[in-house]
């Protein structure tokens, strides 16, 4: 069996194959149909300084080969998360990395400082690139508010770091080089590319935001371009999202230079597709003769 553990930087996962934020809800919800300890990691889904409502419906629609949101952040708080999530996180055998989404600097800064003693948490990703809210995507977009909200979360805690960039950006290197310069012991590439669908009988958008964000198996050559591109340009370690559904595209997401991947919208129509993943990781490795996941992670070959 080969050896499946990553270091990313100050984060270790027993393995490379994690739940990726908005599709596993705070896990308590998928208890019933996913051994948590055979994971990498989860992220459970994003959460504000504030409660918010989302988006008006609807809010998902089906696309070819994917889907579109546009949730809006519907969540109840920082100070509910503590409450009712974070114990039940702490007893769970995987490495928990809560999601955050701040206004401003100074909201992302004391949402980390409210999180920074508690057990149960091994890093936090910070949300700098949801396109479904005002300001969403601002800090993912603009290298220097990227540098700074990272140093500011990493001034105000003491865990890893993982800054989830958007790819709605013309050259999404230069915000992963900002970040890592804030000091991010890693980034996320990527979250969901803006799109829209039209119900053209009634003449109207579907999505009720008119604009969402699209994800699955449409979007994975982007996704894989993105993670190539930035694992060449940054020495911090990427961790692939985008269309991961089988142990093929997990391993050209590794490939492509990412040190581990998000599960994310596969797990709309199949909660236990990441274990299956992990299982299969191990039996390509083995045949592949691979005493250890890294000795494949960034292989491709000009
Ligand atoms: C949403 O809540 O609208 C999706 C979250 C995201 O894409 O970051």
């Amino acid at each position: 069996m080969a050896q499946l553990q990553v270091q990313l930087n100050r984060l270790t996962l027993r393995n490379p194959i994690m739940v990726a934020s908005g599709t596993f809800g705070y896990a308590r919800e998928m208890a019933a149909f996913v051994d948590f300890s055979k994971l990498g990691g989860i992220v459970p889904k994003t959460v504000t300084g504030e409660p918010r409502i989302g988006n008006p419906p609807p809010r998902t629609v089906e696309t070819t080969s994917g889907m579109l949101n546009s949730i809006g952040l519907d969540n109840d708080g920082i100070d509910t998360f503590i409450e009712k999530h974070v114990p039940y996180f702490a007893g769970l055998n995987t490495s928990l990395i809560a999601n955050i989404a701040g206004r401003t600097v100074a909201d992302f800064a004391s949402m980390a400082g409210k999180l920074a003693n508690l057990e149960g948490i091994a890093a936090l990703e910070l949300n700098i690139s949801c396109p479904n809210v005002s300001g969403g995507v601002d800090f993912g977009t603009n290298p220097e508010s990227a540098r700074d909200v990272v140093k500011a979360v990493r001034e105000a805690c003491p865990f890893p770091v993982i800054a989830k960039l958007t790819p709605n950006v013309t050259d999404i290197t230069k915000i992963a080089a900002a970040a890592a310069e804030g000091g991010a012991d890693a980034v996320s590439c990527v979250n969901t590319f803006q799109g829209m669908a039209i119900d053209w009988r009634k003449r109207k958008p579907i999505l009720g935001n008119i604009l969402g964000g699209l994800s699955g198996p449409a979007i994975k050559p982007l996704a894989l371009r993105c993670v190539y591109q930035v694992a060449k340009a940054v020495e911090i370690p990427v961790i692939g999202i985008g269309g991961i559904a089988t142990i093929d595209d997990v391993l050209e997401f590794l490939v492509a230079g990412a040190s581990a991947v998000q599960i994310g919208t596969a797990n709309f129509y199949n909660p236990g597709v990441s274990v299956k993943l992990v299982e299969q990781l191990n039996e390509a490795l083995d045949a592949e003769g691979c005493k250890s996941v890294t000795e494949i992670i960034g292989t491709a070959q000009q």
